[in-house]
């Protein structure tokens, strides 16, 4: 039987960045679906019972479908230049988790339905909107706002969705899928560095910062390069510049706060051309989403003065700050933490700054993550690490943790230690 090291070198090769180093696995790309082939094949190998749905999550069923499901897993697309492990991680985990539950005896007493479901675009590299499939699942986006989403391509994530064989009429929110879900526990790679100085290869997770993106652009007039005086220039570039640098000196001001601008994007975009617009895409974060309001706020401000000081007489550099996404602070179920808590004493509890498909479902099911150590901490870019070891520490837990949710007694304690590190966990709710 593959264990999660083996199975992540099954792919290691599909969907790397011809660019560069690291991974390009775009949402609802060819390269996706090359991954999704993987995962399905790899599912039925082990008798799962696979389906796609309408907004194109695939289910993999260990047991038959039905009501109070537990539900692992996670996402294969990827950010551009992004790491091995981002979403594939917890997609492999789970493979392996179903193998060593199988092997173990345990899956053959479950008492609750378990299936893995790998969400599409979760990265929202492609279309804007973090999380899309599980947002179409869960109603956070309807279906209006995103079939009109658009590619840097300009294609609709309708026209891209029914290349895929699926139907955009059939997208939104899904009752019966979601109603199944009686819990649903996402592991991940860590990312960031709160296990590298312990010695732990397995933390769980207490919340997730709220985060936001922003399409901010700037309006000026195009030129010629080599004719027009840089005292008669209304260049965007100019004041987009400025408001980048800007950035760290105004989000210093907000404790805890983060802000990246990591994408940008000049029209049209020629050497011997003074641009007429820029856009700038801009990803705020803070546990408070006031304060993330906040430093939108500022940089806005900031932003329409550079605008201004970057015109000319009747020629002005104009601003547009527009919202593409919004994700509150979001604490995972405290109870089904809590329980995680009590099985795995060893790991640290800690709130991850990234977003993921579990923090949307945590609005509507029991949701929690477990995070694996990542030794080098980086994210999001190709230096992203998880070793071997700790990899299978993390299936180890992932097993441990879908046994008891399935109702099966707890094994024999591995590792067992010392309680979470933050004080309790997220106020206790009602257990489904
Ligand atoms: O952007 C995020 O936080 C996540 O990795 N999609
Ligand atoms: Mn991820
Ligand atoms: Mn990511």
């Amino acid at each position: 039987m593959t264990d999660v090291v083996s199975l992540l070198a099954q792919i290691e090769d599909t969907g790397r960045d011809p660019r560069g180093p690291g991974y390009l696995r775009p949402g609802f790309s060819r390269v996706e679906r090359e991954l999704r082939d993987w995962f399905v094949a790899e599912a039925e190998s082990r008798g799962l019972d696979v389906e796609v749905d309408q907004n194109g999550i695939t289910w993999a069923w260990a047991t038959p479908p039905g009501a109070d499901a537990v539900v692992t897993g996670s996402h294969l697309d990827s950010v551009p230049g992004g790491g091995e492990f981002d979403g594939p991680l917890g997609v492999a985990s789970a493979l392996a988790a179903i193998d060593e539950l199988r092997d173990s005896g345990r899956l053959a007493r479950a008492r609750r339905p378990l299936a893995i479901a790998v969400f599409p675009e979760e990265e929202g590299s492609r279309f804007g909107l973090s999380c899309l499939g599980s947002r179409l699942l869960t109603g956070a986006v309807g279906p209006k706002r995103a079939l009109g989403l658009t590619d840097d391509r300009g294609d609709t994530f309708a026209e891209v969705l029914a290349d895929h064989g699926l139907d955009p009429a059939r997208v939104g929110r899904d009752e019966e899928r979601l109603g199944r879900i009686g819990s649903f526990l996402e592991l991940h790679v860590e990312q960031g560095v709160g296990l590298i100085d312990t010695d732990q290869p397995v933390a769980i997770g207490s919340s997730i910062l709220g985060h936001g993106r922003w399409n901010v652009r700037f309006e000026g007039q195009g030129n010629h390069a080599g004719t027009t005086p840089m005292t008669r220039r209304a260049d965007p570039v100019v004041a987009a510049a400025r408001i980048v640098g800007d950035i760290p000196t105004i989000v210093s001001r907000f404790d805890g706060a983060v802000a990246t601008v990591g994408r940008t994007r000049v029209h049209p975009g020629g050497t011997n051309v003074i641009a007429s617009a820029v856009d700038l895409w801009l990803d705020i974060r803070h546990p408070d989403d006031e304060v993330v309001q906040d430093v939108l706020e500022e940089i806005a401000a900031r932003a329409r003065d550079r605008a201004s000081g970057a015109g000319y007489r009747n020629q002005e550099v104009s601003l547009t700050v527009d919202q593409e996404s919004y994700s509150p602070t979001t604490h995972f179920h405290g109870e089904l933490t809590r329980r995680l808590s009590s099985l795995l004493p060893q790991a640290p509890l800690q709130s991850t700054g990234a977003g993921h498909d579990a923090g949307i479902l945590a609005a509507h099911v029991p949701s929690a993550m477990l995070f694996v150590r990542n030794p080098t901490g980086v994210s999001h870019a190709p230096e992203e690490a998880c070793e071997d070891d700790d990899a299978r520490a993390g299936v180890r837990a992932l097993a441990d943790a879908l046994a008891m949710e399935l109702g099966v007694e707890e094994p024999a304690g591995e590792e067992a230690g010392a309680g979470g590190t933050e004080a309790g966990g997220p106020e206790v709710e009602g257990r489904r």
